[in-house]
C-alpha cells in the first residue's frame, strides 16, 4: 500500500511572513493520512523546518548540485538541504530543465547526490504540448525516466512526479485516460527499473487545484500531487491534503 503524498513547490515565492502557513497546516492537520511536504525556496528551509517540527509536515528543497561540496558560488549541495532540516528534494523539474538546461544525466546525478544525503529525490518528467501533439508523450517520458533515475533509487528514498509542461500554471490539466495512461507507462518501467518499483509513489502536477484534485487523486496510479500555485495558501492547499 503505498502511502499518499501532497507536496506544495512554492518555486520563487515566500518570505519570512509566509511561514504562518505552516502553523495553519499542521493545525489543520495534525494527524494526516497522508505525508504532506512543502518545498520553499531555499532561503526559508531552515526556518520552515523549525516551524514545522513536531508537526507532520516534512520540508524539502526544489533543487540540489551534483557534488557534495566544492567550488560552486551560489550552488547548495543535497548535505546542506539535509542539514537545514529537508528530508527531500525536487529534482529535474521541467522550469530546471529549460531554464538551466539540466539534462537526464545531470538530474540522475543529483539523485545520486541527494541519496547520499540521506534525503528523498522527487524526480520530475513531463512532455512539452508539442511532443504530446506528435504522439511522443510516452517515449519521452520513459526516456526521462530511465535517464533520470539512478542505481540507488528505491521506493523508500524516491518519488516520481508526472508533470506536463503544457499543464503547469495553465489552469489546463490532463483528462483522467490521460493521466491514467502516463502514469501506468511510468509504474511499468519502474518495475522493469527497479526492484519494489512498484511501491514507488507516482505524483500528478500541473494546475491541481481543489476543485480538481479528488477526481485526479482518484486515478489508478496517482499517489498524490506536486502543486504549485495551490500551494501557496494554506486554505486551498489544506483542502487538497483533505481531497487525498
Ligand atoms: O511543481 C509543481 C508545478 O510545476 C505545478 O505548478 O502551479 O500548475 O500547480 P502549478
Amino acid at each position: 500500500m503505498r502511502r499518499k503524498l501532497a507536496a506544495g513547490n512554492w518555486k520563487m515565492h515566500g518570505l519570512a511572513a509566509d511561514l504562518d502557513q505552516v502553523d495553519a497546516l499542521s493545525v489543520a492537520h495534525p494527524a494526516p493520512e497522508c505525508d504532506i511536504l512543502i518545498c520553499p525556496p531555499a532561503t526559508l528551509i531552515a526556518r520552515m523546518a523549525e516551524r514545522a517540527a513536531g508537526s507532520a509536515i516534512h520540508v524539502g528543497g526544489q533543487d540540489c548540485h551534483h557534488a557534495d561540496a566544492g567550488a560552486h558560488t551560489g550552488e547548495i549541495s543535497a548535505p546542506m538541504l539535509a542539514d537545514a532540516g529537508a528530508t527531500h528534494v525536487i529534482l529535474g523539474h521541467s522550469e530546471r530543465r529549460a531554464d538551466h538546461g539540466e539534462s537526464d544525466a545531470l538530474v540522475r546525478a543529483k539523485a545520486e547526490a541527494a541519496h547520499r544525503a540521506g534525503l528523498t529525490a522527487i524526480i520530475c518528467v513531463g512532455e512539452t504540448e508539442t511532443e504530446r501533439d506528435d504522439g511522443r508523450t510516452l517515449d519521452v517520458i520513459g526516456t526521462q525516466l530511465s535517464g533520470s533515475l539512478p542505481a540507488t533509487a528505491r521506493a523508500q528514498n524516491t518519488v516520481i512526479a508526472y508533470e506536463p509542461v503544457w499543464a503547469i500554471g495553465t489552469g489546463r490539466t490532463p483528462s483522467a485516460e490521460q493521466i491514467a495512461e502516463v502514469h501506468a507507462h511510468l509504474r511499468a518501467r519502474l518495475v522493469e527499473l527497479i526492484p519494489g518499483g512498484d511501491d514507488v509513489r507516482l505524483l500528478y502536477g500541473g494546475s491541481v487545484k481543489p476543485s480538481n484534485a479528488a477526481q485526479i487523486f482518484a486515478i489508478p496510479n496517482v499517489d498524490g500531487a506536486l502543486v504549485g500555485g495551490a500551494s501557496l495558501k494554506a486554505a486551498d492547499f489544506s483542502a487538497i491534503i483533505t481531497a487525498l
